[in-house]
């Protein structure tokens, strides 16, 4: 299962990194016979294919859009090889962790299912269920259907070609949360998943159903009315993104998480020179993501897991 969700996150083809990462992972502790033992679980991900060399220049020359600027500023110890600690190849640790925070949740009916909603300038304009989501995983750029993922290929390609990158959006589904499910002001559900979801490196914005659509909707337009159905209460649409007052309202909770492009990019980038003390230009010649949403797809659900499995844990349910 580790194995199958870090398989998700791995570069692939031209729309990734050049990086192999191989994302093995040793489970050093806390697991015997495929079954947790009860002592903490430690896993290992070694980083074998590593170059610190082409981020040396970045010491002088911080990139625009990475964190290098602020980061040299504040810790002027910072190691910025690979990035240090602002580099996407930390969201490994969350993946694997995610792993087991989904067989968690599952002993509750809960999942989690997401897929990449628009790459640049192709967006996904269909409504989706979470099984469209889960067919996702057999493609690249975790499209939903095969003709997406093909435009969403081009794009990034294009973009790479360009010595450019491109960002786009990720939506993603819980569902079996009973209602009443979350907490209240800062431990509301959604005010939990977002946090969760700005801690991914990239990640620009969060919106809940209809996000920043609702500002311009009446009330009439965006009330989710209830009805009963089979015994259960239901709503009859979706505008809240199942979520009202920080609780579960028994809708599934959705949202989707907008990625920036890759920071990291061919192209001369105005910037300082921190040695000379003068303006300057950086281009970045190192091996990175043309996009990082498709691989950001796996983080966005492991981050989901792990947030639900938290408030699980912490008694919200
Ligand atoms: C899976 C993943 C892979 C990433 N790969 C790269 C990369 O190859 N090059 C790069 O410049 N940024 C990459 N990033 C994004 C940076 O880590 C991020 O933009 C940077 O830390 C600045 O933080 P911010 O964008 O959240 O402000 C990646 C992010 C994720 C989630």
């Amino acid at each position: 299962m580790i194995a199958s969700e870090m398989a998700l996150r791995k570069p692939t083809g031209k729309i990734g990194t050049p990086r192999r990462e191989k994302d093995e992972v040793e489970l050093v502790q806390g697991v015997t016979d495929s079954r947790a033992d009860g002592s903490p679980i430690l896993i290992r991900i070694a980083n074998g294919d590593t170059d610190g060399s082409k981020y040396m220049r970045f010491y002088d020359t911080p990139r625009p859009g990475h964190a290098d600027l602020p980061a040299l500023l504040k810790f002027p110890d910072h190691d910025l090889r690979g990035s240090g600690q602002f580099s996407g190849r930390l969201t490994a640790a969350i993946v694997a962790a995610g792993a087991i925070a989904k067989q968690v949740i599952a002993g509750d009916g809960i999942s989690v299912d997401a897929f990449s909603r628009s790459i640049g300038d192709v967006t996904d304009d269909l409504p989706r269920t979470a099984e469209d989501a889960r067919s996702s995983r057999g493609f690249a750029t975790r499209a939903c259907d095969a003709d997406l993922d093909d435009r969403m290929r081009a794009c990034i390609e294009s973009a790479g070609a360009d010595d450019d990158s491109v960002g786009g959006v990720v939506e993603c589904m819980v569902s079996g949360l009973p209602i009443g499910f979350g907490g209240i002001w800062f431990e509301a559900l959604d005010a939990e998943l977002a946090k969760a979801m700005f801690g991914i490196p990239a990640c620009k914005g969060v919106e809940f159903g209809d996000g920043f659509r609702l500002g311009s909707m009446r009330g009439s337009q965006s009330n989710d009315g209830y009805r009963f159905k089979d015994g259960r209460i239901v709503t009859d649409s979706n505008h809240q993104g199942g979520v009202v007052g920080g609780l579960c309202d028994g809708a599934p909770v959705v949202f989707r998480t907008v990625f920036k492009a890759t920071p990291s990019i061919g192209r001369a980038q105005d910037t300082v020179n921190l040695r000379t003390e003068a303006n300057d230009t950086v281009e970045v010649t190192g091996r990175h993501d043309p996009c990082i949403v498709p691989r950001a797809v796996a983080v966005v659900e492991a981050m989901a897991a792990l947030t639900i499995a938290d408030q699980i844990a912490r008694g919200y349910r």
